[in-house]
């Protein structure tokens, strides 16, 4: 799928955090819970190997907690890293956030020299609304489309605790192609940069293999079994209303009703990718 992405201002982002990385103790990657392999950005994990890592599985209200438990686990794992889930609604989060980076690096950060943290994720994972969630500011701007450009900016969290806000913006490489219908499905990518259509199809094909009862309570289309993909997108359109004459079904307009519900968690909490699953597509994408 042809997404357009912004290389200039990539080059620019990679640059300024390449520099600020010198000094830094551990690094913050934030994730959408929904779909942690796509959201995640491979130039940070190569510009960041060897630091201590914190995987923040964000907007975890949104996401099959199941599969949640399950991506924990799979980042828990690896050397050097640990991993923590974490939504909107959590009042206090500072006190996980800062616990589990002072685990990652102990014996680092005083009253002379704090911990230093970078906090990183892709536009629209919700870091603005944690960052001013951990302030008690509206100091970052939170806004629907993605690809806004922030200011950098240093927050002391505790006497001895420094959060670092990544420059400008971030966006993964797609390499795998699965990744990038789920990045557009989350609601990552700019409109103009995506088809709908199609990415709403992709959405029904994986919540039919993985959600069908979620799919057909929701749109009241009955049972999954032996349905087409299409057929099913059809079946939400008229249950819907989404008609052009002559008996036709409106497809674009189903498309954005499928995925605005999907965004708002109207389905239920739903996940698009497994551990394991990502693990088989990245690997085809890289023997493609
Ligand atoms: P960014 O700085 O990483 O680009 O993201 P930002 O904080 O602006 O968040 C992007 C959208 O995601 C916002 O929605 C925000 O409210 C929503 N969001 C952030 N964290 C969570 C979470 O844990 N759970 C859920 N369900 N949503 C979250 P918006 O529609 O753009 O704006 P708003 O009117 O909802 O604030």
């Amino acid at each position: 799928m042809a997404i357009q992405w912004f290389p200039g201002h990539m080059n620019k982002a990679r640059k300024e955090l390449s520099t600020r990385l010198k000094d830094i103790d551990v690094v913050i990657e934030m994730l959408d819970a929904r779909l942690p392999g796509s959201s995640a950005n491979p130039m940070i994990a190569a510009m960041t190997r060897g630091k201590p890592s914190l995987k923040i599985l964000n907007k975890q209200d949104l996401a099959d907690p199941a599969v949640t438990a399950l991506w924990l686990d799979h980042y828990e794992r690896r050397p050097g890293t640990r991993a923590i889930g974490l939504d909107a609604g959590e009042r206090a989060p500072a006190q996980r956030l800062i616990a589990a980076c002072r685990e990652l690096a102990p014996g680092r950060g005083g009253l002379e020299k704090p911990l230093r943290v970078l906090i990183c994720g892709i536009p629209n994972v919700g870091k603005s609304t944690l960052i001013n969630s951990l302030t008690g500011r509206r100091i970052a701007k939170t806004g629907n489309e993605p690809g806004i450009t922030k200011g950098q900016q240093r927050i002391l969290l505790a006497d001895d605790f420094e959060l670092v806000d990544t420059p400008g913006m971030l966006w993964p490489k797609i390499i795998v192609e699965q990744g990038g219908y789920n990045l557009a499905a989350s609601g990552a990518v700019g409109r103009n940069a995506m088809d709908e259509e199609e990415v709403a199809l992709e959405l029904i094909a994986y919540l039919m293999r993985h959600y069908p009862d979620q799919l057909g309570e929701r749109y009241k289309i009955g049972e999954m079994n032996g349905r087409q993909d299409y057929e099913v997108m059809e079946a939400i359109g008229r249950r819907r209303g989404a008609m052009l004459g002559g008996g036709r079904v409106n497809i674009q307009k189903t498309a954005e009703i499928i995925l605005t519900d999907f965004r708002a968690g109207q389905v239920g909490r739903l996940s698009l990718e497994r551990p394991e699953e990502w693990v088989v597509w990245e690997k085809a994408a890289r023997e493609a």
